[in-house]
């Protein structure tokens, strides 16, 4: 869907940004802004910042920036179209129903039609599923022990021998140029189109609004793949996903439960485990956390108990908990996965082991364990110190003594030895650069070349106070920001001051269209500025500095390019100029 700029614009200034991310997280005032606690990352100390002013918020420990769209589009996983959708809603704002963007217009129908042949497709894998000439699919799930009722819910279905759904498709008036983007069919130049999934149970993915987005498809013997899944289309990007979220979501239990596949999470639910979703085979991403953070506090995990299953589970554990989910993992021994563990052992039995489940750290360390051989003592020592190590990721003192402490009783080690151990490691890792240790870093400590910073540290300044903007006209114009996004955000802050009087650092945001770029001029944006109450005379030299630093490197630049004397002579005489700029803010 396309929406026009003004509408877009009318969209975004009738929502608050205060108002609207108050209603995600807590929001503390403190001087002109507002803080809290990052949604977008981990942390224990506000660095999250939200400016009425500047109808803006950054991050000063993950760099995430933005606006009110950029926040939707990255708090509720929202396409951009889907974010003014919600806000328009929101605020009261009549979207228009038509669009004029041919090109946008299209590419919208394209997705609606992919959408809707994933769930023409299901219908039909359904029903042949259910139907009475071929019922090998149906034998098959219920040698597996799934009931009629599952079957139903999940929408299971079957791509019989004969691989009828091309047709089935065209009847209904798909076209090739459809159907070959939904990602179901292989289309040859000599062979023309073949249903991809051919003589395979098959699981619809839905995403969370029930719709179903891909399949996946399972061989009903021992032949390889095993599973056969929908590539990534115009609708279907599996980092976005999780299978069962759809239903995990409404669970009340306050945690859900992370499998690997396709038959654990159907396995759980009909056992009653409601809250069990998977990540399908697939290392955990952390738009997966992320996604997942907001419906619950906690995450349960229950891969595989091989070895491939411990080594997913040590990636998963670091990226649930930077989205900050607290973690823990289930001990499905001996049993392979949650599917045939309650076959075996029954639901009863699986909720018990919910609530042993071990603490992620717990479950990190004992993985380690295993590496070391305890009865050689240099070996020991290593554990101890490797585990140390991992102490230092506990920020907080107290939760860092409160796990040194447990983890010296469960090694026997003197809890007082390990601390000592603790405090000599993260001696040894001051000296390892910031950025390995995943620290958060400002955007301001970065290293930048000096005129970047002064480009940048101007730009903010115009947009905090706009009638800095109307001093520097005949000194600097856009052209002296000579790299992007600089150069555009200039131009954008001189335009908007000429045309509207005034400076709406939001709005300008939102003519930049990639989120990088976004990123970039929010960071640009949040740098600090000359207080507006300090010292005039300091701060109109520091104006005066930076203005110079800013047109000498332009030109420099210009100097470098020219190619006729007139120019040469007439960039002496700017630079000579240069000396005499001064630019006055008083009576400002
Ligand atoms: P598993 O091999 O553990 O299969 O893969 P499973 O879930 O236990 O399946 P069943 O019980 O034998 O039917 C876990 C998940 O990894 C993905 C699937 O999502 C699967 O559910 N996978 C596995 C694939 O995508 N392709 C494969 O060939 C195998
Ligand atoms: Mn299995």
């Amino acid at each position: 869907m396309y929406y026009p700029d003004e509408t877009v614009e009318e969209v975004r200034s009738r929502t608050d940004i205060v108002d609207l991310i108050s209603s995600c997280i807590n929001l503390k005032r403190q001087g002109a802004n507002y803080v809290g606690l990052c949604p977008f990352h981990n942390e224990k100390t506000p660095s999250f910042s939200v400016s009425p002013a500047k109808q803006m918020y950054y991050c000063f420990g993950c760099g995430a920036g933005g606006n009110v769209f950029t926040f939707a589009m990255e708090y509720d996983n929202l396409t951009f179209p889907e974010a003014i959708q919600m806000l328009a809603a929101r605020s009261g704002v009549a979207l228009p129903e038509a669009d004029e963007n041919e090109e946008l217009r299209k590419k919208d129908s394209i997705k609606k039609r992919v959408s809707d042949i994933q769930k023409d497709a299901g219908v039909f894998y359904y029903s042949v599923l259910k139907s009475d000439k071929d019922t090998a699919g149906y034998d098959y799930f219920k040698k597996r022990g799934l009931t009629d009722e599952t079957i139903r819910k999940f929408g299971l279905g079957y791509s019989g021998k004969s691989g009828e759904l091309y047709r089935y498709l065209k009847k209904k008036g798909y076209s090739d140029n459809e159907l070959n983007k939904s990602g179901l069919f292989t289309f040859d130049e000599r062979k023309g189109a073949r249903d991809k999934f051919w003589n395979r149970v098959m699981f619809p993915i839905m995403d969370v609004n029930n719709r179903v987005i891909a399949f996946g498809g399972r061989v009903m013997g021992d032949a390889l793949p095993k599973y056969l899944n929908s590539p990534e289309t115009v609708i279907f990007d599996k980092s976005r996903n999780l299978y069962g979220l759809n239903y995990a979501k409404r669970t009340r239990r306050g945690y859900f439960i992370l499998c690997e596949g396709y038959m654990d999470v159907i396995m759980l639910h009909q056992a009653g485990f409601e809250c069990a979703c998977a990540s399908l085979g697939t290392a955990l991403t952390g738009l997966q956390a992320r996604l997942i953070k907001r419906y619950v506090n906690q995450v349960i995990i229950s891969y595989d108990s091989d070895g491939a299953g411990k080594k997913a589970s040590l990636r998963a554990i670091p990226i649930l908990k930077d989205a900050g989910l607290s973690v823990k993992v289930l001990d499905m021994s001996p049993y392979k996965d949650p599917d045939e563990f309650i076959k075996n052992l029954g639901t009863d039995e699986y909720e018990k082991r919910i609530e042993n489940a071990q603490n992620g750290f717990y479950f990190e360390i004992a993985v380690l364990e295993q590496n070391y051989d305890f009865s050689d003592p240099e070996q020991k020592t290593e554990f101890y110190n490797e585990t140390a190590r991992k102490l230092l990721v506990f920020e907080d003192e107290l939760e860092r003594n409160n796990y040194t402490e447990a983890v010296a009783a469960r090694y026997n080690i003197k809890s007082e030895q390990l601390k000592r151990l603790v405090a000599k490691q993260s001696a040894d890792i001051a000296g390892i650069p910031v950025t390995t240790r995943m620290q958060p870093k400002r955007g301001r400590d970065k290293k930048e070349d000096g005129v970047g910073q002064a480009q940048a540290m101007l730009l903010s300044w115009m947009a905090n106070e706009p009638y800095i903007t109307d001093r520097l006209k005949g000194y600097i114009s856009a052209d002296d920001f000579f790299e992007e996004p600089c150069h555009r955000l200039a131009e954008l802050i001189f335009s908007q001051y000429e045309n509207e009087g005034a400076i709406m650092p939001a709005k300008i945001l939102n003519s930049f269209n990639d989120v990088n770029e976004q990123k970039a001029v929010a960071n640009i944006l949040n740098q600090d500025v000359p207080d507006r109450l300090g010292d005039k005379y300091e701060r109109e030299k520091v104006l005066n500095e930076i203005v110079k630093r800013i047109r000498k490197q332009s030109i420099d630049r210009m100097t470098r390019n020219a190619t006729k004397p007139e120019e040469l002579q007439s960039l002496m005489i700017m630079r000579a100029d240069l000396q005499k700029l001064h630019i006055s803010l008083q009576d400002g």
